[in-house]
């Protein structure tokens, strides 16, 4: 065991939407623990080739390491996928993965600060190179950007009320850790037996603002389009709404714009049947897109 564990989702789907084919090029933009990345290249062999990329550096370690069977097939680089187009040439690729969120050893790994479910720094870096964590974030953002950042990326009805009493404690003192953040949120959103935790959609808000996921995926989506040879597939998997909205918006511009430069081969979403679920209640919320390049 190399300590990074991730369970890819809808497996099935990823290499039939992806269209993998001997010989093809492949580009995996969220390359993660590299077990989309290992099915495309054995799919693609004996001589298939795959780019990827990673703004994690531990998924890039983990990712090198799981594919390093395939030698020469791979070439994987730390950053967002938005820079993909410094290194992969325009209109060159058979087929484009984005698998978005986070992966399972950032949820799990205390340290890395994403999880109310242990006690760690608050942090929720993708990127540990970067400078903004989610401390400084709740320790500086004004109370109604926190109010609408929380209700607008948590989809959290008491965002107002979470955003006052952050404000509220970090004028007693800093908060630091996500226990301390997810007792703040559990005393305005009580328990009341829910499934979820209380502060599931507002650690989901600040991670994707510490992370930029929007600002991210909008200029991602349009190089990821570009890589594309005529007749190559973009291939989604969000896990949330404003993810989701994204897709279908940029996807739907494009196939109604006067000149269509893509068409949907799937839009209404593929989702884990029941066997996936059962196996992997974090594939819970993903849903595959697909939209081919004119
Ligand atoms: C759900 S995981 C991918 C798992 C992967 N498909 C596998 O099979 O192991 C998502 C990954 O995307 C990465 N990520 C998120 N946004 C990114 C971006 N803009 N650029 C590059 N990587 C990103 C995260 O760091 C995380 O490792």
């Amino acid at each position: 065991m190399d300590g990074f564990s991730h369970t890819p989702v809808l497996t099935a789907g990823v290499l039939d939407a992806l269209a993998v084919q001997t010989g093809g090029r492949y580009v995996d933009g969220t390359i993660g623990g590299g077990g989309h990345a290992g099915m495309i290249l054995v799919a693609s062999a004996p001589d298939g080739w795959l780019g990827g990329c990673d703004r994690d550096g531990m998924a890039v370690e983990a990712a090198s390491r799981r594919l390093a069977a395939f030698a020469d097939r791979w070439e994987i680089r730390r950053g967002k996928f938005e820079s993909l187009g410094d290194w992969i040439s325009m209109g060159s690729v058979d087929a484009v993965l984005l698998d978005l969120g986070v992966s399972s050893p950032q949820l799990d790994l205390p340290e890395r600060g994403f999880s109310f479910a242990a006690d760690g720094p608050l942090d929720m870096r993708m990127d540990d190179r970067q400078e903004m964590t989610a401390a400084e974030l709740v320790n500086t953002m004004a109370e109604e950007a926190m109010a609408k950042l929380i209700w607008e990326m948590g989809g959290e009805q008491k965002s107002r009320r979470i955003a006052r009493a952050i404000v509220r404690e970090r004028g007693v003192r800093p908060l630091g850790t996500t226990a301390q953040l997810a007792e703040i949120v559990e005393q305005v959103v009580p328990r009341r037996g829910a499934r979820r935790h209380p502060a599931t959609r507002t650690f989901q808000a600040l991670r994707m603002a510490v992370n930029d996921e929007v600002g991210t995926l909008r200029r991602g989506l349009a190089v990821a389009v570009g890589l594309l040879r005529p007749g190559g597939r973009l291939v989604t998997i969000t896990f949330h709404g404003v993810e989701a909205r994204i897709i279908k918006g940029f996807g739907d511009a494009a196939v109604k714009s006067e000149v269509p430069t893509l068409r949907w081969v799937r839009r209404k979403s593929l989702k884990p049947d029941a066997e996936e679920l059962e196996a992997n209640m974090r594939s819970r919320s993903a849903q595959l897109r697909v939209l081919e390049k004119i």
